[in-house]
Formats: structure tokens, C-alpha cells, sequence
């Protein structure tokens, strides 16, 4: 690569304007964000960014995903387009880097670029994915990208039906609309995403720079328990079929499963809803939005069926029924080794420090696998807090990880020439 190109950096005022414009847009008042998947707040944050992409002198372009872009066309007519990228949606009361902060380096980058003036071998792409966190699908924009999405799985989402319709209609999106955004293979030259570590591994080891290795699978369930309703004062304690006994024994059960038998993997019972729900009523079912992770496939499908197999023997052992709902999974995914290359070059370059990561969390680049080379930036996450007000990065490492994104695509234009 040319030595000038070395030298090249983005304007950090510049996305440091835009990172603190944007965590206004549903904030919560304690550094955090809530902007669900087309909450109010997620809606007026695609607003916010449409219109910045336009005062920038980009062009804009959105799908019938929803997914929202700022494209450059700096590479010669016809080329394939390499996609940077992120969300701008959050978890419910979430963080206001995870995923801000990837969209915002991507958009930065495109603004150096065409400054700059330089031409490339693929254009240019920085886009927010929609509903990055599965509040009602999960990595759906990137899904519907890579053509994964089907009719089927619009049905039955994992935040439900329902809300997703509602959601659909608040963003002026449909079943049908969300099925056309498929790319073409072959128009995608590749994918990079920086994004904030959300553990404590860089912030530990005083690296500069993670570069993901791989990221987790990740699989989820409903799963639920049915007993039968009773008077809480009057039935005997041995005379019940509590719900919530066997929904309890289970979460239990489960933790200590993977705690035993599944060290790299991980499982969350993040939610149980409680039917009738009254402190007078033995409940008659409980609801349980289960989820967990493993970098492994083989690894990932023994941990499915022990889960599966545990909630049945707790349900049985308070003499429960059980209702088994599979709601999605994504596979454990490596990253590709030219982009883990070009992001090692960019770092070497800059004289960042960096360490080989698996990623815990969950990813859009996990949709493209198939389709075409991936790579991830991590910046420490100080005391690893994510998905919570609290996460926090210091401005100087988000301001590195924008730059090594800036180098990883020229090194990467360089590699793939
Ligand atoms: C996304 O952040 C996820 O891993 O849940
Ligand atoms: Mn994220
Ligand atoms: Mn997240």
C-alpha cells in the first residue's frame, strides 16, 4: 500500500459530533439509550441519520428491510460493494455504543474517504441494520440481505408476531417488503464492522485492538411449562402442579449444566411470564424466553439437546407439561483470514496492540458468511459492561478502532487486488 494511504485517519471531532447527536436520540437520561427495533426513538434515529447522510453529500439508500445506508461509488462502474456497518437499534434501556458506534465509524470513514478523494476497488457502503438485537427477529436486516429471511420465520419471531406487525407498520415496512431485499452474490466484496467488546478480555490484557476470531452461536426457545391453576391458601402443598416450580428448577438446572459440562458456552433465562400472574393463584403456566451460546457447532447441538432434555426432567419432576418452541438460531461463525489479515495489517501499522478474540455477543457479519469475506474490530468496553447504561468506552480507543477500520479497508483493497 502506498505510504501516504498509511498516514490516512479519519476526523474524530467530526464523529465525536455525530456519536453525541445521535446518544441524544432516546436517551435515558443516565448515558444509556433505549431505541428498540422502530420504537419511536429507533425510528427518529434513522431519521437523524438519513438526514446526515444527505448533508454529508451521499447518497442515500434504504430496502425493504428497512436497512439504512450512506453508499459511495468510488470504485470503478459495476463494482462490487464492501459493507461497513452496524445498528442503530438497541436492547430495551441498552448501552449508546453498542452499534452506534460501528454505524458511526463506517459513516466517518465513507466522509474520509470521498474527502480524500480516493478511488478504490469496490465502493462503498456504511449501513444501520435493522433489528441488530432480535427485540423482534434478531440480525434481521442482514438476514434479509443475505436472503436467510423467510416467510416462515416472519410468523413466528422471537419478541412475537404481533409486535413485529405493529412495528412493520409504525416503519411503513410489510411481510412482503422485507422478503425483497435479498443482494445478489457476487455484489457484496466483503463486510468489516467495528463494535465495542462488550467484556472485560482488551480492558484485562491493556490491549488497543480485538480481532474477532469468530463469533458465538446463538440459539433460543420458548419454552412452557403448564400446570393447572389452584387457590394459593387452600391447596395443599403436595396436591399442586405449580408452573413455577418446574420453570425455577430448570433455570437452576441449566446454569449449573453449562457451568459443569459446557465451560465455553453460556445460557440465559431472560424472561418468564407467569399465567393467571396473581399472589393468590398457583400459576398454571409459566412462560420462559431461554437463549445460549457456544463458539462450536458440534458443541452447540449437544448443549441444545441437554437443555431440551433438562427442561423435560424438571418439568416432570413437579408433574408439568412442557411446550417446546424453537424461535431461531444462528450458526457459530469464523471470520474470514484475509479480512482478520487486513485488520492485523492496520494495526501493525498504527502501532496498536491487538489480540485474537471470540465474540460473545451475537453480530450482523454472522449473515454473510456465505456470501462473502467478514472481519471485526473490537475496543475495549471499560469493565466490560454492555447491554446496560453503564457501557462505556474511552474515546480515544473508539477513535483508534475507526481508524483501524479506515486502514483495514485500504489494506484490504490491497490484498484482495
Ligand atoms: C446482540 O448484542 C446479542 O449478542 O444479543
Ligand atoms: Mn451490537
Ligand atoms: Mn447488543
Amino acid at each position: 500500500m502506498k505510504n501516504n494511504l498509511d498516514q490516512l485517519r479519519i476526523d474524530p471531532a467530526r464523529m465525536l459530533a455525530a456519536f453525541n447527536e445521535l446518544a441524544q436520540i432516546g436517551a435515558t437520561g443516565d448515558g444509556g439509550v433505549d431505541r428498540p427495533t422502530f420504537s419511536e426513538a429507533h425510528l427518529a434515529a434513522r431519521r437523524w441519520f438519513r438526514d446526515q447522510i444527505e448533508k454529508a453529500g451521499l447518497e442515500f439508500r434504504s430496502d425493504g428491510a428497512g436497512n439504512h445506508s450512506a453508499c459511495l461509488a468510488c470504485g470503478p462502474k459495476d463494482s462490487a460493494t464492501l459493507l461497513l456497518g452496524s445498528h442503530l437499534d438497541s436492547v430495551p434501556k441498552g448501552g449508546r455504543f453498542d452499534g452506534a458506534l460501528g454505524v458511526m465509524a463506517a459513516f466517518e470513514v465513507l466522509r474520509t474517504v470521498k474527502d480524500a478523494g480516493l478511488k478504490l476497488k469496490f465502493n462503498l457502503e456504511a449501513i444501520d441494520f435493522t433489528d441488530e438485537e432480535g427485540t423482534l427477529v434478531g440480525l434481521l436486516g442482514s438476514g434479509a440481505i443475505a436472503g436467510h429471511l423467510t416467510a416462515g420465520l416472519l410468523q413466528s419471531p422471537r419478541g412475537g408476531r404481533q409486535a413485529l406487525l405493529e412495528g412493520m407498520q409504525r416503519a411503513g415496512l410489510s411481510d412482503e417488503s422485507m422478503l425483497t431485499a435479498s443482494r445478489p452474490k457476487g455484489s457484496m466484496a466483503g463486510y468489516f464492522e467495528l463494535h465495542i467488546e462488550q467484556g472485560k478480555r482488551l480492558e484485562r490484557s491493556g490491549m488497543n485492538i480485538g480481532i474477532v476470531s469468530a463469533i458465538v452461536g446463538i440459539s433460543s426457545y420458548r419454552l412452557t411449562f403448564i400446570g393447572r391453576a389452584d387457590h394459593a391458601g387452600t391447596t395443599t402443598m403436595d396436591d399442586r402442579l405449580d408452573a413455577s416450580q418446574g420453570a425455577s428448577a430448570f433455570t437452576l438446572a441449566a446454569r449449573e449444566l453449562v457451568m459443569k459440562e459446557y465451560p465455553d458456552c453460556v445460557v440465559n433465562v431472560g424472561r418468564m411470564e407467569f399465567t393467571p400472574g396473581a399472589f393468590n393463584i398457583i400459576p398454571a403456566q409459566v412462560e420462559v424466553s431461554l437463549e445460549f451460546r457456544s463458539p462450536d457447532e458440534d458443541e452447540f447441538k449437544r448443549l441444545d439437546t441437554a437443555l431440551t432434555a433438562c427442561a423435560q426432567k424438571e418439568a416432570q419432576q413437579f408433574g408439568l407439561d412442557l411446550k417446546v418452541d424453537f424461535l431461531g438460531k444462528h450458526s457459530p461463525t469464523p471470520m474470514s483470514t484475509s479480512s482478520q489479515q487486513a485488520i492485523i495489517q492496520a494495526c501493525d501499522s498504527m502501532k496498536l496492540t491487538h489480540a485474537s478474540l471470540v465474540s460473545g455477543a451475537g453480530h450482523d457479519g454472522q449473515s454473510f458468511a456465505n456470501l462473502c469475506p467478514i472481519g471485526m474490530i473490537f475496543v475495549p468496553s471499560v469493565e466490560g459492561a454492555s447491554h446496560a447504561p453503564r457501557e462505556f468506552t474511552q474515546w480515544e480507543d473508539c477513535v483508534n478502532g475507526a481508524n483501524v477500520l479506515l486502514q483495514a479497508v485500504l489494506h484490504f483493497a490491497a490484498l484482495t487486488a
